[in-house]
């Protein structure tokens, strides 16, 4: 066993909550990165003396352990190589496309898989150093499956959580992946394993039974030594107080208004949001959009697409081609049916501060959100906590785990353009009282469930997690 550390609550994920920034004079300092995770897990983190493990970006860097804003950082350190085997490699070019659905054909390669493993080790022992006796781990996402196990391993004394951000495939497409079984085994080093929809634990404990052979029954697994594991559904959410705080605000609104000037005082906004990933569904939607344009219900002069696509993994063959396809396609659709100063697609390739989301949120009559397959999907969340006037409509894959929640929305299926193409025109004809009305539903479910009590919810199970005892050796 190794020695322990004082953290009462360690957060286990591939990134830190900070971003590197480099001032014009050359110093160096931490930014909190925007992300709801960090806002959710921050109180709790305060509160147990938290500890909080991630690549802090970058290469072949050792960074010390430091503090910012209170909280304590540690940094793991990922060589180039590993950067490109583990991180674009593994989790983004083999897991990531596996557990969405195979959008795009997931790559086997042996020499990833030993990076995956041997970054995995290293959170684990930097994990097992910082824990305090006891202390509960929480451990995220598909980067850090072994995690699990490898920390059991090394600190049976720990109680071991963690949470799968991404949708969980069922066995049909997951038993592709040449180490299942080890993955699996991983994941069961934790006590809880959690993940966004039933339907994702229910594939889980399904695989534990039939690839590995242990006892299940609904969402307890019993392992050999009798150790239970449970898999459960925790659908994450965000901060939506905060977000209609900001969307309240005089500068917001006034950017809100700005924007729309600036786009012409169209009678119609439609807005996207997506990081740039072949998964959102960023092609179809457009396309969709274009021939209700070139077909004549809606016409440019009164209506605009607004898209919004944030640069990421770019180094990855897949996202670069599937850049390159947006890019020709906005090109053409601008080409062929805009006019001077009214482009049918205002396409932006850039990631913005919460204050400009909140903004474009307020601006759009429509948001369109149409992944392939998404985890959860945070955006549309987003788009209801900004929409405190009520108004907005929203049409919402039925693919993407906010579905679930936010039955209200226009729900489309992707593949379907005709359908997507019916569903936009719906939401831009409908009756006013009738937007308001699904738009309060929506913002009733997003403001009881938000990312506070997504985080409190598991890591109070946790917390009541009921220590093994350490088996009896024999003389
Ligand atoms: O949704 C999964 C996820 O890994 C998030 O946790 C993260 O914010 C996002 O994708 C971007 O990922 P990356 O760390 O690869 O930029």
């Amino acid at each position: 066993m190794t020695a322990s550390g004082s953290a009462d609550l360690v957060i286990v994920a591939n990134r830190l909550p900070v971003d590197r920034v480099v001032d014009t004079d050359g110093t160096l300092r931490w930014r909190r990165s925007p992300g709801g995770l960090v806002s959710a897990l921050e109180p709790v983190m305060r509160v147990h003396q938290g500890a909080w493990i991630g690549w802090p970006g970058g290469t072949d860097e050792e960074l010390e352990p430091f503090v910012e804003d209170g909280l304590q950082l540690v940094p793991v350190t990922l060589s180039a190589r590993e950067v490109e085997e583990f991180y674009e490699g593994f989790s983004n070019a083999t897991l990531w496309p596996l557990y969405h659905d195979v959008v795009a054909k997931p790559l086997f390669k042996r020499e990833w898989w030993e990076a995956y493993k041997r970054v995995n080790q290293r959170f684990a022992e930097r994990a097992a150093e910082v824990a305090a006796p006891g202390a509960m781990v929480w451990v995220h996402d598909y980067q850090m499956q072994l995690v699990p196990q490898m920390l059991r391993d090394l600190r049976p004394d720990l109680k071991i959580g963690f949470f799968l951000h991404i949708p969980f495939p069922p066995a049909e497409l997951f038993n592709q992946l040449p180490w299942r079984r080890q993955v699996l085994e991983g994941l069961l080093g934790a006590d809880i394993v959690g993940f966004h929809l039933p339907g994702g634990a229910q594939n889980f404990v399904r695989l534990v039974r039939t690839r590995v052979g242990h006892k299940t029954h609904r969402d307890l697994i019993t392992l050999p030594d009798g150790r239970p594991v449970r898999a459960g559904a925790y659908p994450i959410s965000i901060d939506a107080s905060d977000f209609e705080d900001l969307a309240r605000s005089p500068e917001v609104t006034r950017r809100a208004e700005a924007i729309r000037k600036a786009l012409g005082n169209p009678k119609r906004v439609l807005l996207g949001v997506d990081r740039l990933d072949y998964t959102k569904g960023i092609y179809p939607r457009l396309r969709a959009y274009a021939e209700l344009v070139a077909d004549g219900t809606f016409d440019v002069e009164a209506t605009v697409f607004v898209q919004v696509a944030t640069p990421s993994r770019e180094r990855v063959d897949e996202y670069r081609r599937m850049r390159d396809e947006i890019d020709m396609l906005v090109g053409r659709v601008n080409g062929d049916l805009g006019r001077i100063g009214r482009p049918a697609i205002s396409y932006l390739h850039s990631s913005y501060p919460r204050e400009e989301m909140a903004a474009l949120y307020r601006a759009a009559d429509i948001m369109v959100v149409t992944p392939y397959r998404d985890g959860m999907n945070l955006v549309c969340k987003e788009y209801v906590a900004c929409r405190y006037d009520n108004d907005g409509a929203l049409v919402l894959s039925e693919f993407a785990g906010a579905a679930h929640e936010l039955s209200q929305a226009w729900l489309v299926n992707p593949y379907d353009i005709n359908g997507m193409k019916a569903a936009i025109v719906e939401a831009a004809t409908a009756d006013p009282k009738e937007i308001t009305r699904r738009m309060k539903a929506m913002r009733k479910t997003v403001s009881e469930h938000d990312v506070d009590r997504w985080a409190t919810g598991f890591l109070d199970e946790l917390d009541a997690v009921k220590p093994m005892k350490p088996p009896i050796r024999r003389r």
